[in-house]
């Protein structure tokens, strides 16, 4: 991780006595901020037919990172999402936000971005902006950011941070090295090579205060090397007009870092991915050879499990304590209980497994399957939508699907659950107890009573009685000699 030096003074400044929740309104009164987000561009530089903001890192995407973190600056109803590029495709994927979206139909830049927000924001008192394609940012150093913006009582105040290899970034001109007030910011396609030189960029993370900004952004213009309106020149703009422009430099480089190509979404993606695993690992968690392993955001696990090389565990998963996740498992969406061990190469999405099962090797649990306390599921068997009791045990080979089985029940080798009549699913019930022989055929809608045994290759397509036998299969011949005259004949 990039660290930059020199900002511990103004770090220190302003950190020591906010918290997030907390405003400096000169009145006493709390001044009204609203949040918009910049979220409209089509990221042409990642050759895609994917909206950039949608594209994914630590298993979302980048626009939703922003999002949960501009929900705990402000509620909901005062962030605003500036969509364009394939809008509708946005507004679907984040609905679920509960924020508010503004349509910029033509992309003209981010300075546009802003044009456009103008009915939606300018009733607030300030406005915090943000990237939606820069998803390391968190809450602390945008609240950070707030407060000094309103301690600094200044028209426009924006994110800084030094990194080692700025290329590609605006440049923040101070007024001197050690002031706050900033004269403009360069975007590198025009910066002078003396200009280049220097560390620190613009995150374009910005705070202004409304009254300022749009009393002035009307000075905006195209002439630049994209003929678009920039918000950094905003700056500039306010500098003329004697408006306070400072700059608050983060000591978290990292945060501020954008996804503007593949490569750069690889590597936020990783160090999402690490910081992770760290805080898994700081609760406890072994996760052996970290780098191979993928732990999406929202994953929980307990203390002591042990988590082996090239594990994916995705979505809302969530793992008791003292399991061991052996390696090659891809699992989403699934809660697994204590002391729980799954063996290699599973796969599971939408499962449930309860404490003390064995999975695997070779499992594949698909959406609906919930595996009782102590039971194991074994090599090369597909379930779905199926419940198996206490202690049951489908070992090897077999496909499970729309069956309701009970405690204690074992089912052998090579048996299969015909659930499907090419139109309608049906399903099959065991009751507890029940030992179904290898190879067997289940034809549902079937029910097997409690304690019965069905003897191996059956096919059975009857209810069967408790405690029965039920034997489904042709009866075997014998012809006695038939292999040696056979021989003989040739
Ligand atoms: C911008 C800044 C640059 C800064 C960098 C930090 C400008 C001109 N430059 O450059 O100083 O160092 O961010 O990451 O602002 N967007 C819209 N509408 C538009 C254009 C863009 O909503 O018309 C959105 C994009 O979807 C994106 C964000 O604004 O989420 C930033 O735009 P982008 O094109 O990525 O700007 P950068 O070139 O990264
Ligand atoms: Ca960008």
């Amino acid at each position: 991780m990039k660290k930059s030096k020199g900002s511990s003074r103004l770090l220190a400044n302003s950190s020591k006595k906010q918290s997030l929740s907390q405003s400096n309104s000169p009145e006493g009164e709390s001044p009204r901020v609203a949040v918009a987000i910049m979220a409209a561009g089509k990221g042409t530089r990642l050759k895609s037919q994917l909206p950039k903001v949608l594209h994914e890192v630590g298993g979302k995407p980048l626009l939703e990172h922003v999002i949960r973190a501009a929900v705990r600056i402000a509620p909901a109803s005062d962030v605003y999402a500036i969509i364009g590029h394939e809008a509708e495709r946005v507004r679907a994927a984040m609905a679920h936000t509960g924020v508010t979206f503004v349509l910029q139909s033509e992309q003209r830049g981010t300075g546009h971005a802003l044009i456009v927000a103008r009915a939606a924001l300018a009733g607030y008192d300030h406005v915090i902006v943000l990237s939606g394609d820069a998803p390391l940012i968190t809450p602390e150093t945008i609240g950070r950011l707030r407060n000094f913006h309103l301690e600094e009582r200044s028209a426009m105040t924006l994110l800084s941070a030094d990194l080692e290899n700025p290329t590609g970034y605006g440049r923040v001109l101070r007024k001197s090295a050690r002031s706050a007030e900033v004269q403009a910011i360069v975007e590198e396609k025009t910066a002078t090579s003396a200009q280049r030189q220097i560390r620190e960029i613009n995150s374009g993370f910005y705070v202004f205060s409304t009254k300022e900004l749009y009393g002035n952004i009307d000075k905006l213009s195209t002439a630049n090397a994209h003929h678009e309106y920039y918000l950094t020149d905003m700056a500039e703009v306010l500098r003329r007009a004697r408006r306070r422009v400072v700059a608050w430099k983060t000591a978290n480089a990292s945060e501020v870092l954008g996804g503007n190509t593949r490569a750069e979404l690889a590597d936020i993606d990783e160090q999402m991915r690490m910081a992770k695993c760290r805080e898994l690992m700081a609760e406890g968690v072994t996760v052996f050879y970290p780098a191979t392993c993928v732990f999406d955001a929202d994953v929980k696990i307990a203390a002591d499990t042990v988590i082996e090389p090239y594990v994916q565990l995705l979505g809302n998963t969530r793992i008791g304590t003292a399991c061991r996740v052996r390696s090659y498992c891809v699992i989403r969406d699934s809660e697994i209980g204590d002391g729980v061990t799954v063996r290699p190469g599973c796969v599971m999405e939408d499962a449930k497994i309860g404490q003390g099962a064995v999975v695997g090797p070779f499992s594949h649990l698909r959406p609906g399957s919930e595996i009782g306390e102590g039971a194991h599921v074994g090599n090369f068997v597909e379930t779905k939508k199926i419940k198996l009791g206490k202690g049951s045990k489908a070992n090897h080979l077999t496909y499970l699907g729309d069956a309701e089985i009970g405690d204690g029940v074992n089912i052998g080798a090579g048996t299969i659950t015909c659930n499907y009549d090419g139109v309608n699913k049906y399903k099959t019930v065991i009751e507890d107890g029940v030992f179904v022989g290898s190879d067997s055929t289940l034809v549902a809608p079937v029910r097997i009573g409690k304690g019965a045994y069905v003897g191996a290759a059956s096919c059975i397509t009857e209810d069967v009685p408790v405690d029965a036998l039920a034997v489904g299969r042709a009866r075997q011949i014998v012809k006695e000699g038939w292999a040696r005259e056979k021989r003989l004949k040739k």
